[in-house]
């Protein structure tokens, strides 16, 4: 998703916002930009990819300015529709994340008024407004901007002449960074890690007014206080540490997020609130819905509990009927269709609890409790260190309802992620990478673990992969099935074995490959596949883990047998804020 940065102090601006955007690459974008203010505007956009040398490219002068990723959406990738944005006489510049939803009428209006459009974002109308209700204050020509605006939006805005940065803020997140005679602002928390780890987050309908030694922030007309928190990341969990990519640091992490998520346990609050429900249903999109079903299928043979698990983006148009506690789960806190979701569960007057990475994200400010993950950033768009750290919050409720009947279990499970690390699973991977086409099977809580196997697989290997419940196979799929079509099982003993085993042999007997991953021993399993990749044969919630793991693990060795750019897959944002 687009990404913002702003800096005032008095520093020369354009390394600074430069270094700020290489830190929001990871979101995804197609083309960038910055416009500083020094003794005139300058503005320098692009398509592609930031260079190393781009600060000294651009070569812009001054201490104040703002910068933009773009992921195209109203508009082409091109120069043109990159921001900053500009009016008629480019004396104002806008860089936007979010969608104005009514521009197209307030473009055609201000056409009709003389205004001049460059490009075919709706970006262009805020700075138009701007430049229409500029009398000499740039504060209050935003304000009176903002009243015509529908849609979601974080704005920074800067003006020939002017040491000064105006933010605003509704739906779409905004953090400033306050350092000594100097401010920062970004869309989330990375470019302000290496500078300082004071922050503010704004709120829906703040404006703020930024100058080298002095922040106002707005609401309503009214002047408000917005408390400054210390940031809880550090600027080299935002490095790659020697690794070839972030995914494979961010793999190797989950030993350390899954323990230390675990470690920080839930506050007296949130107890109370999870042992009252009734009901529980979560929320979530993607990864984090996998999440949500694996918790599913865990927690009800335990406990005396219902649980729905619900996909964000369906919750919204499709609402069932709402009893009981809420949980949404995000990773980064901004997925749009999980907050949506969230905010009709209070609309319900539903108990809601968020499960998040991000502290200060929008789904915290939104949600009665938050759940902190504690798997520090994760960059690498393919989620795979927050996965198994929402795991251990979702694990820690079933705990929670199960009166402490896995402590032991979890809080020994980071060993056993640590022990499947170092597999070879290169073997596998070969096998996929030739397919263009592959299947995940497993049943009971393996089937969404398959699920999120797919997923992996395809989003950055692009090997199109489908997860399925194992039994489900033969009532379709199986017309799919080829030598060239691999098959990833999971077989792990319990009550569903030996029909997974049966399963695996009906795929074999239609010539598919398959890679099977089952407990370490399993004689029988080992004879029947193609691959067999042994697992620590543990608890039934160790085995969730440690089956994942081996296949992100799988998703990564085959995406790098296919050279694909893993951390930035093509199409793909690490924070999905539109619907
Ligand atoms: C896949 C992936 C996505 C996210 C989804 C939700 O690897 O990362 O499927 O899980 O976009 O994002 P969050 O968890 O931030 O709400």
């Amino acid at each position: 998703m687009c990404g913002i940065v702003g800096y005032i102090g008095r520093r020369d601006a354009t390394p600074i916002l430069f270094k700020g955007l290489r830190r929001l690459e990871y979101r995804g974008y197609d083309s960038f930009g910055v416009a500083t203010v020094g003794s005139a505007l300058e503005v320098y956009k692009k398509t592609g990819r930031i260079s190393d040398n781009e600060a000294e490219v651009a070569c812009l002068r001054g201490s104040t300015g703002i910068g933009h990723t773009r992921w195209a959406s109203y508009g082409e990738p091109t120069v043109i529709n990159a921001h900053p944005q500009t009016d008629c006489d480019e004396r104002i510049a806008v860089v936007h994340n979010g969608v104005i939803e009514n521009y197209n009428e307030l473009k055609r209006q201000l056409q009709e008024r003389g205004h001049i459009f460059r490009s075919e974002t709706d970006t262009e109308v805020i700075a138009h407004l701007i430049e229409e209700h500029y009398e000499g204050d740039l504060l209050a020509a935003v304000n009176a901007t903002l009243a015509y605006l529908q849609g979601s939006y974080a704005i920074l805005v800067v003006m020939e002449d002017a040491q000064r940065i105006v933010a605003a803020r509704n739906a779409s997140p905004l953090v400033l960074g306050v350092g000594d005679s100097e401010f920062f602002a970004a869309s989330d928390l990375m470019p302000l890690l290496d500078y300082t780890e004071r922050v503010i987050y704004l709120e829906d309908g703040d404006v703020a007014d930024i100058t080298p030694n002095r922040l106002d922030i707005y609401h309503d007309g009214q002047r408000v206080e917005r408390p400054i928190e210390l940031i809880n990341w550090r600027v080299e969990d935002a490095r790659k540490g020697g690794f070839a990519h972030y995914m494979q640091k961010e793999i190797f992490e989950q030993p350390q997020s899954f323990y230390e998520t675990i470690r920080a346990g839930i506050d007296e609050h949130t107890r109370r609130m999870i042992m009252d429900a009734n009901e529980i249903t979560l929320v979530a999109c993607g990864t984090s819905y996998h999440t949500t079903l694996i918790f599913k299928y865990l927690i009800e043979p335990l406990c005396n509990v219902s649980v729905r698990a619900e996909m964000g983006s369906e919750f919204k148009y499709f609402t069932p009927p709402l009893n009981g506690l809420v949980i949404a789960v995000s990773q980064s806190g901004e997925t749009t269709d999980t907050i949506a979701a969230l905010s009709m569960a209070k609309a319900h007057n539903c108990p809601t609890l968020a499960i998040t990475n991000v502290q200060g994200s929008t789904i915290t400010r939104v949600a009665d409790r938050t759940l902190l993950m504690r798997a520090g950033p994760e960059i690498g768009v393919a989620a795979t260190k927050s996965y198994t750290a929402q795991l251990a919050a979702l694990m820690q409720i079933i705990n929670l309802r199960c009166d402490g009947a896995f402590d032991d279990v979890l809080s020994h499970a980071h060993l056993a992620i640590g022990d499947v690390l170092l597999y070879d699973v290169r073997d596998a991977a070969t096998l996929c990478s030739k397919a263009n086409h592959a299947f995940f099977v497993g049943r009971g809580p393996f089937y969404p673990v398959s699920m999120e196997g797919a997923l992996k697989m395809k989003e950055i290997s692009y090997v199109h992969a489908e997860g399925y419940a194992a039994g489900e196979l033969k009532h379709g799929p199986f017309a799919l099935l080829t030598p060239e079509t691999p098959v990833v099982a999971i077989c792990t003993p319990g009550p569903t074995y030996s029909v997974m085993v049966s399963n695996i042999k009906e795929i074999k007997a239609r010539k598919a490959p398959v890679i099977a991953i089952g407990v370490d021993g399993d004689k029988e399993l080992a004879e029947i596949v193609d691959v067999f990749i042994p697992i620590p044969n543990t608890h039934l919630l160790v085995q969730v883990l440690t089956t994942s793991v081996v296949l992100q693990l799988l998703a990564y060795h085959t995406a790098c047998a296919l050279q694909r750019d893993i951390d930035r897959p093509r199409n793909l944002a690490k924070s999905v804020t539109v619907e």
